[in-house]
């Protein structure tokens, strides 16, 4: 369960990562909080790069940081950016893999939360890892 204390510690820990960024190609500043389900709270930015395709979104960094520290369980995510965008689809497909339940905080260069919910409602009909024959499961 997200308290109104915690919704805002993510947001502001998103806000915070977001002047990290390192985006000189794109000049789009992407900060990204994950909360776990052990209270912790991980942080991510986009990282570009000059030859373009290697560069890797804020949610991914958060999820793959979080992951290479033993975590598995996540309640909520906070994305910040000047215009409230939203994660991209590699992202929720990442994201996915650890629950749709996931609550997804768009957050804007303000720090207005514009839009929270489930991410089970940005991803429909997701391709989840039960779709994998058994041998595929973890
Ligand atoms: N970006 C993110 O970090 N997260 C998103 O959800 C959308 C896009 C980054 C990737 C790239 O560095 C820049 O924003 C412009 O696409």
């Amino acid at each position: 369960m997200l308290t109104n204390e915690l919704r805002q510690k993510l947001v502001a820990a998103a806000l915070q990562a977001r002047q990290w960024a390192y985006a000189p190609y794109s000049t789009y500043h992407v900060g990204a909080a994950l909360l776990t389900s052990s209270g912790r709270i991980y942080d991510g930015v986009n990282v570009e790069n000059a030859a373009y395709p290697n560069g890797i979104c804020a949610e991914r960094v958060a999820v793959f940081k979080a992951i290479s520290e033993g975590e598995r369980q996540f309640e909520a995510i906070a994305v910040a950016t000047s215009n409230g965008g939203t994660p991209c689809g590699a992202c929720r497909q990442v994201l996915s893999e650890f629950g749709l339940e996931i609550n997804v905080l768009i957050v804007n260069g303000d720090g207005a939360i514009i839009q929270e919910g489930p991410l089970s409602a940005l991803l429909p009909s997701a391709f989840k890892p039960s779709d994998l024959p058994q041998a595929h499961q973890d």
